[in-house]
C-alpha cells in the first residue's frame, strides 16, 4: 500500500495517510466524515449495522479501493487485522423515536459498543473520538451549557437510555485514558442538521422541511418556546476532525451557539419553502429539554474552531437537498424500510 502525504485541510502541516475506522459511518454524520477523510487521501474502514444509517449514504465510496465496509453491530467485539490509527465512534441511533425503539440496545450500544471500540483502540494504539452529546446536560438549569456543568438528567425516563448511555460512555473514555493511556477525545455534539439526514427519523429540522415540502402541517411539540441551537454538518465535521487532531482529552462542546425557539424555526422553514402548511401544536414529550445553547469557548481556545454557516444559509442547502430527494427514490426507500 503506497503512502500518500496530504495537506491538512485546516493547516499547512503535512501528514501521512492513515487508516481511520468510522463506527456508524453509514449514518448522517458518519457518512460526511467518511467523505471528508477519504477525500483527504486516507484509508477508511466503515463499521455499521444500518440500524438507522443507509447503504445509500456510503454507495458513492463503495468502489473506492481505500474504502471498506464491515456490516456489524459494535456490541460484538471487532476483529480487524490491519493497523488502525484513528477511530471515530459515531455508532448510535440519534433521534429519539429511533433510539427509543429498542432502549436496551441503545444503552448497550453506548456502553458495550464504546468499550469494544476502546479495546480495539488500546490493541491498535489508535486515537479514539467519542460522539457524545448535549443530551448529557439533560434539561439544563443554566442558559449557556459549559463543559463544567454536570447536567440535570433523569435516569428513569424515555430519554435515559440515550442520555445515561452517553454519560457512561464518557466515563469509559475517561477511565481508558487514565488507566491505560488510550488517546481519547470526546465531542459533545449539539443539534446538527444537513443533507443525508433520514427524512423520516423525527428530528426537528428534517421534520419541518419534509412536512413543509409535502404540504403537511408542521408539528410543534409543546408551545414552541423551547430553544435549540443548530449547527450545519460541514461545521460539525470540521470541529470533529480538529478535535481528533488536538491534544485535548477533556470533553469539548461543538455546536452553533445561535439560539432559536422551535416556533422561530418553524416560521423560517415556512417562509423559505413558500409552503401553505400551517403550524400545529401537540403535547410535549416527557423530559424534552427547555433550552440548548453551547458555550464554545473551549472549542475556540483548543481547536481554533467556530461555526461558519448561518442557519439561514444551512437551511437553504438542506431544503434544496430535500427537494431533490423527495421527488427521487430515497423517500420511497425510506417509507418501505
Ligand atoms: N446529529 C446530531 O444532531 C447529534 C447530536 C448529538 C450527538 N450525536 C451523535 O453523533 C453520532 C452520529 O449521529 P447521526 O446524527 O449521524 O445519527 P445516525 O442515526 O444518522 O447515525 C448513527 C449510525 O450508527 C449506526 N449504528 C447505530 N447503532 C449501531 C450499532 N449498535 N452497531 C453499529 N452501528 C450502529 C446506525 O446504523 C447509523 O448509521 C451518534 O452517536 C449521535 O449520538 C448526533
Amino acid at each position: 500500500m503506497k503512502d500518500l502525504a496530504f495537506e491538512e485541510s485546516h493547516g499547512s502541516q503535512r501528514r501521512e495517510r492513515i487508516t481511520i475506522l468510522i463506527a456508524g459511518g453509514g449514518g448522517f454524520l458518519g457518512s460526511h466524515l467518511c467523505e471528508k477523510l477519504l477525500g483527504e487521501g486516507n484509508r477508511i474502514i466503515c463499521v455499521d449495522n444500518f440500524q438507522t444509517g443507509s447503504r445509500r449514504n456510503v454507495a458513492p465510496f463503495i468502489e473506492n479501493p481505500d474504502f471498506s465496509l464491515i456490516e456489524q453491530d459494535v456490541c460484538i467485539p471487532l476483529k480487524i487485522k490491519e493497523p488502525v490509527n484513528q477511530i471515530y465512534n459515531m455508532a448510535c441511533a440519534a433521534s429519539p423515536p429511533s433510539y427509543q425503539q429498542n432502549p436496551i440496545h441503545t444503552l448497550m450500544t453506548n456502553i458495550i459498543g464504546a468499550k469494544n471500540l476502546l479495546d480495539l483502540a488500546r490493541r491498535k494504539g489508535a486515537r479514539i473520538l467519542q460522539s457524545s452529546t448535549s443530551e448529557i446536560y439533560g434539561d439544563p438549569e443554566i442558559p449557556l451549557q459549559v463543559e463544567s456543568y454536570n447536567g440535570n438528567v433523569n435516569t428513569c425516563g424515555p430519554r435515559a437510555c440515550y442520555d445515561e448511555g452517553k454519560r457512561a460512555a464518557e466515563t469509559l473514555f475517561w477511565e481508558y485514558n487514565e488507566l491505560y493511556g488510550v488517546q481519547t477525545r470526546v465531542a459533545r455534539i449539539f443539534n446538527t442538521y444537513g443533507p443525508r439526514m433520514h427524512p423520516k427519523d423525527g428530528r426537528v429540522v428534517s421534520n419541518f422541511i419534509v412536512q413543509a415540502l409535502e404540504g403537511e402541517n408542521l408539528t410543534i411539540y409543546g408551545d414552541g418556546s423551547q430553544t435549540r441551537s443548530f449547527c450545519f454538518v460541514s461545521d460539525m465535521v470540521d470541529g470533529l476532525v480538529r478535535l481528533m487532531a488536538s491534544n485535548e482529552t477533556m470533553p469539548v462542546n461543538i455546536g452553533n451557539p445561535d439560539e432559536f425557539t422551535i416556533l422561530d424555526l418553524a416560521k423560517i422553514v415556512q417562509r423559505k419553502t413558500l409552503t401553505r402548511s400551517r403550524i400545529e401544536f401537540t403535547s410535549l414529550p416527557k423530559d424534552d429539554p427547555r433550552q440548548r445553547r453551547p458555550d464554545i469557548g473551549r472549542a475556540a481556545a483548543v481547536l481554533d474552531w467556530a461555526p461558519k454557516v448561518s442557519l439561514d444559509e444551512g437551511l437553504d442547502h438542506m431544503i434544496a437537498w430535500f427537494r431533490e430527494e423527495l421527488i427521487g427514490p430515497r423517500l420511497t426507500d425510506a417509507l418501505v424500510q
